[in-house]
């Protein structure tokens, strides 16, 4: 599953988690989440996530949805330092789903190359169980990369991420008997 953690006008991070999808077609099957599109609204669920009482039909789609990935990648910009609330959002609204579930990310911003933002969101993936990589992708003035929507990276873009994927795939194997389905 990749996760476009950005739903701006005219953002970025869609032609960067396209060039991620590019990357992983082939060997995974992907199931590629546009948050503009999933259109969650604030968390609205009135009993706590892990005990999966959902009550509205968009958490029910999105807890089937994370339910059937095996592996997760969040592509994320840096907001004021700290991470995108969208994706903390769709992170929030599950728990047992993300439990043991291997985490990736692509981060992306100006100077820091977003990795504030993964620092901002690593509590909320730990709370939940996810276990993240050892490696990332990460890309500074990201902006500079992208012309006519398309994301052009790096030699050593390519390279972190080729190795990103190689873990993603020991970690969901090694990973699965721990996970909750
Ligand atoms: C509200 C907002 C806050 C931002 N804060 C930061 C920041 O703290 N650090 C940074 O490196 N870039 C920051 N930026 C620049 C973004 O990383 C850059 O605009 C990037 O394109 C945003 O991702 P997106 O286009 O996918 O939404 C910020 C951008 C916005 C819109």
């Amino acid at each position: 599953m990749i996760i476009v953690g950005s739903v701006r006008p005219g953002r970025i991070g869609l032609p960067i988690a396209q060039w991620v999808q590019k990357a992983a077609e082939g060997d995974w099957e992907i199931d590629f989440v546009d948050l503009a599109e999933l259109d969650l609204p604030f968390m609205d669920e009135p009993n706590h996530p892990s005990i999966r009482k959902y009550t509205k039909q968009h958490t029910l789609d999105w807890s089937a949805r994370v339910d059937a990935a095996d592996a997760v990648i969040l592509v994320t910009p840096e907001y004021n330092h700290s991470f995108s609330p969208v994706l903390k959002n769709a992170i929030d609204f599950l728990s047992q789903e993300w439990w043991r579930k291997p985490v990736a990310f692509v981060s992306y911003g100006g100077v820091s190359g977003g990795t504030r933002g993964v620092v901002g969101l690593e509590p909320a993936i730990t709370g939940v169980g996810m276990v993240r990589t050892g490696a990332s992708v990460e890309i500074p003035f990201a902006g500079k990369q992208v012309a006519d929507g398309e994301f052009t990276p790096s030699a050593k873009e390519v390279a972190v991420l080729d190795k990103v994927l190689a873990e993603l795939e020991g970690l969901a194997t090694a990973l699965r008997p721990l996970q909750n389905r």
